[in-house]
């Protein structure tokens, strides 16, 4: 959601938290704000994107502090204006807060602030906290702040400056994440190592009801009861390189071509051909563990449950495990019923989400085996579960996800595969499935070669407000992703849908203005879909088609044919998606969306 940094050391403040912002925009865009911080607070916010931001600090002349916190906004108490964006000092000007997060019980905390004599300016939750730190403070900063937490209830992940302790920051963490990272003779905090790449590569990941204190010279950690900790410090893998958009317009399509590599690196070491099996040793289970598994349940939101929802395929068929998806928040408030025999899958891009981070929690609190799906490596749902995968798919900054649903995807079918051969699966079969997995990136290749006919096919559309996706079997989840990806970047009406289910009511809403986007692959179904598609015909709504390789099955029917290349029905979802990306960013390139900020949406959902 929002993204934090901070600085502490020996050069100027100011563009290292005005490049960490810039870093972090994806996380939210609607307002941001700097606080430099020495013996007074220079506090400077801006409305929108940081590149106003930037632009007025550099009209006021830049501040020259050696420590600052910076925020850049997604809105959730209170509209995005100025009097909201963050830092939030109190009214006496003597402590300076970004916060990304909730304060469940701020009304009533700022009642009894108000009635105490304190001055609120702004519509926030945030500001409650400024305002009870300096309510406690005596003399001690750190001291004053666990007070102030003490009294709070809800999500944090914050940063603190104050006037009593010039180059000092204080952080603290509940619920959303922060990283510390150690740099040569300074220090810094983030919510996410994006913003830290550029200056270290040592860090160390906050556990909710930690804190820590940085200073140039040192970082001491401790818990809310000032009891001091130890903490492991990681090392990023990711170079700065890949958190840019190097020669691409924008980080989506970027990302979109990066899949053939991502995907690669998925695989990469985990195809085991002495056991025609697949090897993901972060599950951290025995073959006899495996075979006490009797039901999974996937966990996610978003692109992430809807890769879930081809996993339920994947293992149904492959493995023969019942198996269902839940959207985490479900899975959280629904009171879900869990064995020890059942494996809880959580599948979270950034690690980060939520609603998926709560699944996580329930499913250990009922004794389930979990195991997260994530990219972000040291991410709280990596942690918190313990075992799992990781995607190595490299930073994803696109807010609409591409090559995290695919390398997802691929993750997913390499578990089935594993699970398989655990179970009924033989030799032959796991070697076909090895050398299905094996292709993904070439297929992938194929795909991404089409750019420009999928290109010229969004054009023709592109006074088209309302759209439908229809798909069958593996292809009914991408149709939902495939719809989403429209939706998001677009803002165009797009509804996915199981082709099957159109004429049980939705069939009304066809006419020639809707086009149908129709997955009619050479796989399993397709006769079927030949079937849906010759019904939405009957309505006038022209009919795009994917079609695998050199079938001409739907050429005749079709109003336009989106090839991609012939494969079995589990890769197919892969390819097709890809397909899908590519028209969904075409589509809101040719009406001029601002397709890397999408309105009103961020990444990484850090709040219920
Ligand atoms: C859509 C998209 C979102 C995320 C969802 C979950 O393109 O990116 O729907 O998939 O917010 O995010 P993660 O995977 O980080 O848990």
């Amino acid at each position: 959601m929002c993204g934090i940094v901070g600085y502490t050391g020996p050069k100027t403040a100011t563009p290292i938290l005005i490049d960490g912002l810039k870093r972090l925009e994806y996380r939210g865009y609607d307002s941001a704000g700097i606080c430099l911080a020495d013996k007074s607070l220079n506090v400077i916010r801006t409305v929108g994107k940081v590149r106003t931001l930037e632009d007025r600090v550099k009209e006021l002349g830049l501040p020259t502090e050696h420590c600052g916190i910076a925020h850049t906004r997604w809105a959730t108490h209170g509209a995005p204006s100025e009097a909201n964006a963050h830092p939030h000092t109190d009214d006496k000007k003597q402590f300076a807060v970004v916060h990304n997060g909730i304060i469940d019980n701020y009304a009533c905390l700022r009642k009894k602030l108000e009635a105490q004599g304190h001055r609120f300016s702004s519509d926030t939750d945030s500001e409650v906290i400024p305002q009870l730190i300096a309510e406690f403070y005596q003399g001690d900063f750190c001291k004053a702040v666990t007070q102030a937490l003490s009294k709070v209830s809800g999500t944090y992940g914050l940063a603190i400056t104050s006037i009593y302790d010039p180059g000092v920051i204080v952080v603290a963490r509940y619920g959303s994440p922060i990283v510390i990272g150690f740099g040569n003779g300074c220090n810094l905090v983030a919510s996410d190592i994006t913003a830290l790449v550029p200056y270290t590569r040592e860090v160390s990941y906050l556990n909710d009801g930690e804190m820590a204190i940085l200073s140039s010279d040192k970082v001491e950690m401790c818990n809310l009861d000032n009891v001091p900790i130890e903490k492991r410090v990681a090392t990023i893998d990711w170079d700065v390189e890949a958190t840019g958009k190097g020669s691409y317009e924008h980080f989506m399509l970027k990302e979109i071509h990066e899949q053939p590599d991502a995907i690669g690196n998925t695989i990469r070491g985990r195809l085991n051909h002495q056991l025609d099996s697949t090897r993901l040793g972060g599950l951290n289970m025995t073959p006899h563990d495996m075979a006490k598994i009797n039901r999974i349940v996937i966990a996610g939101c978003g692109s992430s449950m809807h890769a879930g929802w081809v996993g339920e395929y994947y293992f149904e068929e492959i493995a023969r495990i019942p198996t269902e998806v839940e959207q985490a928040a479900e899975f959280r408030y629904r009171n879900p019923i869990i064995t020890p025999d059942t494996l809880v899958l959580p599948i979270s891009q950034s690690g980060e989400t939520a609603d998926t981070l709560a699944a996580v929690r329930e499913a250990t609190n009922k004794g389930a085996t979990v195991a997260a799906i994530c990219n972000v490596v040291g991410s709280t749902i990596a942690r918190e579960a313990g075992r799992g995968v990781y995607l190595h798919a490299g930073p994803e900054i696109s807010v609409a996800s591409t090559k995290g649903f695919t390398c997802q995807v691929t993750a997913l079918l390499m578990l089935a595969v594993m699970f398989g051969r655990n179970r009924h699966l033989g030799r032959e079969q796991g070697a076909e499935l090895l050398k299905e997995i094996a292709s993904i990136p070439d297929l992938i290749r194929q795909v991404l070669k089409q750019a420009p006919v999928i290109e010229r096919i969004a054009a023709k559309y592109v006074k088209a407000d309302n759209f439908f996706y229809i798909g069958r079997g593996y292809l009914y989840p991408t149709a939902l992703e495939g719809a989403l990806k429209l939706k998001e970047i677009s803002y165009v009406h797009a509804e996915g849908y199981h082709a099957a289910e159109l004429k049980h009511g939705s069939i009304a809403l066809l006419e020639e203005n809707v086009p149908v986007v129709a997955m009619a692959n050479a796989v399993p179904g397709q006769d079927k879909m030949i079937g849906n598609i010759r019904e939405c015909l009957a309505r006038h709504a022209p009919v795009i088609a994917v079609v695998s390789g050199d079938d001409h099955t739907a050429d005749e029917l079709a109003d336009d044919i989106i090839r991609v290349p012939m494969s079995s029905r589990y890769v197919a979802p892969l390819t097709t998606i890809v397909a899908l990306q590519l028209f969904a960013y075409y589509f809101a390139k040719f009406r001029g969306c601002p397709i890397d900020q999408p309105r009103n949406l961020a990444k990484s959902v850090t709040v219920e």
